[in-house]
């Protein structure tokens, strides 16, 4: 299994180059079982997770090449509905090919993603939303089976904005019979990517101010799409040049999607600043100021991606800071091993206390999922010493070349099997 190892006390200094947001591809990648012909995608990274979905689809029957970024899927043989269990339980996002199956086969069954370390992750917001468009969905042995002679626009209320469900009832929707409306719709950013996509295929989906109005269409036709850079590598990369005292620039030619990000590290006393013209997205660390609070909260809110990268930044601050983590109800995994380099956080429910220190010291800590793994990264590059992280399995599934990028900026990280 891949470790890094990793010697701390280097300020980074450079300029990078973000990849495609892995959480705007998954769902654009499930939508071309919406097609009868090959779609073509571009600003693909190459990561974990984006290949068990191409495995995924592969299993449905169809075919893919993938290089250099690159993503052609040809949907047009699909010789089965079914996503098994053992690849389902790797990554929850294989449930996004519900929505495309129900509205072009009109059946599939998904084995129930199981929860993860985030927590239990249910997706009964997903299964009431197909079945308000008409489908019927039963629990069969570990598997959810949906069935619908052909899907009809609805008027659905998600109750919660999940991300996850907005992405596959929009899916389910654009080939329905009538006019969906969606209330209560989560507004990420990587949802609005999905949308573009489609609607440049010929779907027609309108965001409203208090709902998506979708337009069922016959068919969609496809156009080379290329996925919106990765706002959570944006920020992860941001943090790792403010935690060594450094200051990196990154190319951004999209708005500041990260804004509730900046402003707190900016109350932090650091330089954070998107030159919109140029497209470059500078983080530069500045003297700290102390006692920082935050929840996190659906966008355009602080984003429970980066709620690990903030706490590291916070664990070396001036003064007490709180996080409230209001998304997910397990996502402190990353505080106990960073109480192992000498951290002062304290749990209280759903939130936690940091008490800023001075430094933090090296020590073997392990990664339990792609953020918490990142946010250890970005602590072993702050502390003194060398620093070995285990089961960066995790990383992987949601960072391209975190590695290679880090050194490329003077960070010393290396990847061994240890
Ligand atoms: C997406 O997960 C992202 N994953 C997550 O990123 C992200 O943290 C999350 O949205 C929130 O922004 C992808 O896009 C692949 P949700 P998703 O449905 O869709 C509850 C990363 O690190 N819920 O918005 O699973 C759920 O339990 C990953 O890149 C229900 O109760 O998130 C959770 O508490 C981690 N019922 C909350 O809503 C449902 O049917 C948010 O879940 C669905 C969700």
């Amino acid at each position: 299994m891949d470790s890094f190892r990793i010697i701390g006390g280097q300020p980074l200094f450079g300029q990078l180059t973000i990849s495609g947001s892995k959480n705007a591809a998954l769902p654009i990648i499930a939508a071309s079982l919406l097609f009868k012909e090959k779609v073509t995608l571009t600003n693909i990274p190459e990561l974990a997770d984006i290949r068990t979905m191409i495995k995924l689809l592969n299993i449905l029957g169809a075919e893919t090449t993938f290089e250099n970024n690159r993503l052609t899927i040809d949907p047009t043989d699909l010789r089965s509905d079914q996503a098994p269990y053992e690849l389902v339980k790797t990554m929850r996002a294989s449930i996004y090919v519900m929505g495309p199956l129900l509205a072009t086969k009109g059946h599939t069954r998904v084995s129930f993603p199981g929860g993860c370390s985030l927590g239990v992750r249910p997706i009964d917001i997903h299964l009431k939303g197909f079945e308000k468009l008409g489908a019927s969905i039963e629990v069969n042995g570990g598997d959810i089976v949906g069935k619908a002679k052909y899907l009809k626009g609805s008027e659905i209320n998600l109750g919660f904005p999940s991300v996850g469900a907005t992405c596959n009832l929009i899916m389910a929707a654009v080939l329905a019979k009538g006019i969906t409306k969606m209330k209560n719709f989560a507004k990420e950013p990587e949802i609005w990517d999905l949308v573009e996509f489609l609607n440049r295929s010929g779907a027609k989906i309108m965001r409203k101010e208090e709902y998506i109005e979708i337009e069922g269409v016959e068919a969609l036709s496809p156009i080379e799409y290329s996925v919106m850079p990765d706002r959570i590598e944006l920020g992860t990369l941001g943090a790792a040049a403010l935690i060594t005292g450094g200051e990196i620039k990154l190319k951004w030619q999209h708005s500041d999607i990260i804004s509730s990000f900046r402003e707190k590290l900016e109350d932090m006393g650091h330089h954070v600043h998107l030159d919109e013209e140029e497209g470059i997205y500078t983080f530069k660390a500045g003297k700290m100021k102390g006692n920082i609070d935050v929840r996190t909260l659906p966008y355009p809110g602080f984003p429970t991606d980066l709620q690990p990268l903030l706490g590291v930044l916070l664990s070396l601050n001036k003064g007490t800071s709180h996080i409230h983590e209001t998304i997910f109800e397990n996502r402190f995994m990353w505080v106990p091993e960073l109480e192992r380099m000498g951290a002062d956080i304290h749990k209280e429910g759903e939130s936690i206390i940091i008490n800023g220190v001075k430094t933090l010291q090296a020590a073997p800590i392990m990664a339990s999922d792609i953020r918490a793994g990142a946010s250890l990264v970005l602590a072993a590059l702050a502390a003194k010493g060398e620093t070995i992280i285990r089961r960066i399995y995790h990383i992987d599934r949601g960072y391209e070349n975190l590695e290679k990028k880090l050194s490329s900026v003077g960070a010393k990280i290396f990847r061994e099997k240890i």
